[in-house]
């Protein structure tokens, strides 16, 4: 008897259609944004990497991390190649227009990299904002924007990961990198040695959420609720806390 009440459901099974096969939550992200997304060695690490699994516990559904450029998160969630954007992306007016996002859960600015012996130069924010050097850019990021509308003297130089743009200021091949907080605090320490480091100053305000496609109203109810319960419980402050450079 079990076998026939079970025998219809193994047949849906086989043709996708099971109202009981969990599809795997498809998780866009770009690894190169320590504390944020990043590799050790092979392995996925940081703050959105958590998320994703905590968030794929809620809704009950298992992850599947999709690794794209940077410049090809929107275009892959609007064409359904992945479900949520879950990558350290600033919530802004210009990308709410293709995408929506979930509540912020997480405040910075962007922030300032250079070599320790150019550090006297920038005591301010206007004195960075004016200067007349090199500034690496990651492509598409909302520090190449702010770069390059309050940047007027600036040289800017693209590069294509932020590993490489600290690189290029440990070098001499740029004077000044500027980027999410978060990454620019972490590679300034990871970078001590070669004498580069961080200006704490704050020169933008952004939020971090997670995109997901405007018609996709079902998951951007379940993860509001999932988000919400995080939050209450504790979770989401938690795994900030850890990773966040203090
Ligand atoms: N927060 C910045 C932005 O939204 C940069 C994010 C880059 N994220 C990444 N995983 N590479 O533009």
């Amino acid at each position: 008897l079990l076998a026939i009440l079970l025998l219809p459901f193994a047949a849906f099974g086989q043709s996708g259609l099971s109202p009981f096969k969990t599809e795997p939550l498809k998780v866009g992200i770009t690894a190169d944004s320590p504390p944020l997304v990043f590799k050790a060695g092979n392995e996925l690490q940081g703050i959105e990497i958590e998320f994703a699994k905590m968030i794929g516990k809620e809704i009950g559904r298992p992850i599947q991390f999709v690794e794209l450029p940077w410049e090809e998160q929107i275009p892959a969630l609007v064409d359904g190649k992945t479900d949520i954007i879950m990558s350290g992306m600033t919530i802004t007016k210009d990308r709410s227009k293709e995408i929506d996002f979930s509540e912020p859960y997480v405040e910075y600015g962007q922030m300032a990299l250079v070599k320790d012996a150019d550090r006297t130069r920038y005591p301010n924010a206007r004195s960075i904002m004016s200067t007349r050097g090199s500034v690496a850019v990651i492509p598409g990021t909302t520090g190449a924007t702010f770069v390059e509308s309050f940047f007027p003297n600036a040289e800017v130089k693209p590069f294509g990961t932020p590993d490489e743009a600290t690189k290029a200021v440990v070098k001499g091949e740029a004077d000044v990198f500027i980027y999410d907080s978060p990454t620019i605090l972490w590679l300034g320490g990871e970078y001590e040695q070669e004498q580069v480091g961080a200006i704490g100053i704050n020169l933008t305000v952004e939020y971090l959420g997670w995109g997901m496609r405007k018609d996709d109203k079902k998951l951007q109810k379940e993860v509001a609720n999932a988000m919400a319960k995080l939050n209450a419980d504790g979770q989401i402050g938690w795994v900030l806390d850890r990773w966040l450079p203090k």
